[in-house]
């Protein structure tokens, strides 16, 4: 059997002489390829012409292997001006920003090229820009609407899950409150511009941008990507449901369902808003100066009956959880075994937790069933509690009769002593 050292010597060399040749040759064609005219002179030049070596090399187009040509035309190998941006090399001249969608989907709308590098990667953002109010109005000659490099930047383009990327799910909000913060930049628009401060008050802002939470929603997760709407969602509006499932369902079919689909009012929106969504407290349901329920029935209707006895049953619940909290922490304090009884409260706040999800069916027999299993609970563990209080005093009683007697005693026993020692 034939090992590496018995090899005939004539293939040896063979081999060698190709690997002198094969590294010649690259040593002398590397440069060649390397060589990217447009970067050495357009690094040196001042803004807006400048693309500083720094910047691009962040870019994903230049981690893949792409260059200024790629996107630009023209002829890198070429350091005259001229030549290097010659239009018969392709060369593009400036982009004007209607050119821009059409130039970065020749390459991302080409499902067949972007499988070379990727082929998990979307190929739909020109299709799907094309549905947006964006990319309509960009088709009607509006030129301030946003385009690729307006979300993407331009020459540093990172993909999304890179966390400096403007299109990271952080960073996003702020990339778009670029125009729509703008009131100067959208004033020929009879839009609002509050978008962005109303959702930095929201509970969503919190969840996503303070505690990092990346399943509560950006802009992008409402309004989508490219399109109009999220893929799934008919309209914005219904977006809150593929998150808040549970609400939704009960809304569904609630007798709020017909009358808000057939006034055109969205279901999660009317009551909680759209960019500025607070922690619902239960002064949102009821009568009350805050209560959303007043915007549209008026006292004495089935509606207003409702909604006042919903926030009479949260109320009652709140109460009696409260006053079980209350005799129980007390009774704790003073050293009784409660413990279990704690544990049953817990199962009463949940039950609190549940008729305010509860609500979105907007049945109070309904609310009425849950608030009733939790007002049980805490009305017995406040029986627990107050039983272990008397248990406490009665204790107390005792041992101020046992430490009267003791004291009786001793008193007596002094008194003894001195008869004795007299
Ligand atoms: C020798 C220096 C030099 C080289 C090499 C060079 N450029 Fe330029 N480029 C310039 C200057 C100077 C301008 C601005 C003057 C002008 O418009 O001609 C410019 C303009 C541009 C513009 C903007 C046009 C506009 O009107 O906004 C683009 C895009 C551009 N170059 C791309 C490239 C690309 C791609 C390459 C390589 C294929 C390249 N350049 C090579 C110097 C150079
Ligand atoms: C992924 C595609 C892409 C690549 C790669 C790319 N560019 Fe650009 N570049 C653009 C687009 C798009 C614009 C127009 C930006 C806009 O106005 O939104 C542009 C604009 C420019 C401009 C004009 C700036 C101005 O304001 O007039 C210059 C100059 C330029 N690029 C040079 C370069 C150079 C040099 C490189 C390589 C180092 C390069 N580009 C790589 C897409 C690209
Ligand atoms: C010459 C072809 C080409 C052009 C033109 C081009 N791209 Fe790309 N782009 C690519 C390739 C290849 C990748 C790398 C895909 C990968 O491997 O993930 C990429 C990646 C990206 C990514 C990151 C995707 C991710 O999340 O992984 C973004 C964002 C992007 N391009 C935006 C743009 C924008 C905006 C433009 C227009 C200014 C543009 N591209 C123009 C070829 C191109
Ligand atoms: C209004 C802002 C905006 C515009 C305009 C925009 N994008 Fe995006 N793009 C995004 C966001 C946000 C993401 C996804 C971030 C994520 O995955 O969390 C994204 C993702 C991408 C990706 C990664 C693959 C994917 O689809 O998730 C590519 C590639 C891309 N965009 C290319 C483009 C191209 C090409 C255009 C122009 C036709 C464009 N984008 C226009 C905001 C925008
Ligand atoms: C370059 C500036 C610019 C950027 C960046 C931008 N937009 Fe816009 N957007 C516009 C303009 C201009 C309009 C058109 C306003 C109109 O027609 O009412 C618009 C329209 C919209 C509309 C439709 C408003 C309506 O009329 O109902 C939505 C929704 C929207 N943008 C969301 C976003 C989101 C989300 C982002 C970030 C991912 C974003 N935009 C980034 C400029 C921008
Ligand atoms: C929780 C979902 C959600 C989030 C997050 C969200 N939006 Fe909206 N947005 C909506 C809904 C719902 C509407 C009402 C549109 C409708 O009724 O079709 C709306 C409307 C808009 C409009 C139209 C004008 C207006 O104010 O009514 C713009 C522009 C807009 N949003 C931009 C943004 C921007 C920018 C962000 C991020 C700072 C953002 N949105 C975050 C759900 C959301
Ligand atoms: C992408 C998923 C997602 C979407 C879409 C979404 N939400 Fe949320 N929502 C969350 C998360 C996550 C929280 C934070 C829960 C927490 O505080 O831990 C939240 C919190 C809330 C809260 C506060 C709950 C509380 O107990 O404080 C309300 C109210 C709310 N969302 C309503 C809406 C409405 C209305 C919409 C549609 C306009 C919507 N959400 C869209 C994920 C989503
Ligand atoms: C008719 C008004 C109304 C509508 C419509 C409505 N809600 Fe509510 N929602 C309320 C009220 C009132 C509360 C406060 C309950 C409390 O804390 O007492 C609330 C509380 C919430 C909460 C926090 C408490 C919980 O349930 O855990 C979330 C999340 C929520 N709603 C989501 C939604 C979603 C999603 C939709 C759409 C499917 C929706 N709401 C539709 C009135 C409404
Ligand atoms: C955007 C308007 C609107 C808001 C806000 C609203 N409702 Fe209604 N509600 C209606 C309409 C319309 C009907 C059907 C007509 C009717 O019976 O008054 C209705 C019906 C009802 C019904 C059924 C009444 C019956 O006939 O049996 C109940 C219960 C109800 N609402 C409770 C509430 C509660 C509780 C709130 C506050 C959390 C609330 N609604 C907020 C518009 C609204």
């Amino acid at each position: 059997m034939a090992t590496w050292q018995s090899r005939p010597a004539p293939h040896c060399a063979g081999w060698i002489v190709g690997t002198v040749a094969l590294v010649l040759l690259t040593a002398v064609l590397a440069p060649a390829q390397a060589k990217n005219s447009c970067l050495d002179c357009h690094s040196a030049l001042p803004a807006p012409l400048g693309v500083s070596e720094s910047t691009f090399s962040q870019d994903i187009h230049a981690h893949k292997g792409l260059s200024c040509a790629n996107c630009h035309g023209g002829d890198p190998g070429k350091d005259d001006a001229d030549q290097a941006m010659s239009r018969k090399a392709g060369w593009k001249g400036k982009i004007e920003r209607v050119q821009v969608p059409q130039l970065c989907a020749g390459c991302h709308s080409n499902p067949a090229y972007m499988r070379q590098f990727n082929p998990t990667l979307r190929t739909d953002q020109l299709d799907q820009y094309h549905t947006s109010v964006h990319g309509k109005r960009l088709a009607a000659g509006d030129a301030r609407a946003a385009v690729c490099t307006d979300c993407h930047s331009v020459h540093d383009i990172r993909p999304s899950s890179d966390p400096r990327s403007s299109v990271n799910p952080v960073n996003v909000a702020h990339t778009c409150a670029r125009c729509h913060a703008d009131a100067g930049y959208m004033k020929a628009y009879k839009i609002p511009v509050n978008q962005f401060s109303a959702y930095r008050t929201s509970v969503h802002y919190d969840a996503l941008a303070l505690r990092g939470d990346l399943s509560a929603p950006t802009c992008t997760t409402c309004h989508g990507n490219h399109g109009a709407a999220p893929p799934g969602v008919a309209s914005v509006a219904n977006v809150c449901s593929t998150c808040h499932v549970f609400q939704a369902q009960l809304f569904e079919s609630s007798p709020h369902k017909a009358p808000f689909s057939a006034a055109g009012l969205p279901a999660c929106v009317s009551c909680h808003g759209n960019h500025g969504i607070l922690h619902p407290t239960d002064e949102l349901i009821g009568t009350g100066d805050k209560a959303v329920c007043t915007q549209c029935h008026t006292s004495g209707d089935p509606g207003w009956v409702a909604a006042e006895q919903m926030k009479q049953n949260l109320g009652q619940l709140t109460t009696t959880i409260a006053r079980a909290d209350q005799i129980l922490g007390r009774a704790e304090r003073s050293g009784m075994e409660v413990t279990q009884a704690k544990l049953d409260l817990a199962q009463a706040r949940d039950a609190l937790t549940k008729a305010r999800v509860t609500i979105h069916g907007f049945r109070a027999a309904a609310v009425e069933s849950d608030i009733r299993a939790g007002r049980d609970t805490a009305a017995r563990d406040y029986q627990t509690g107050e039983k272990a209080m008397s248990e406490r005093n009665y204790r107390r009683i005792g041992l101020g009769i046992s430490l009267l007697a003791i004291a009786l005693m001793v008193i007596a026993i002094r008194l003894y002593i001195n008869q004795i020692e007299s």
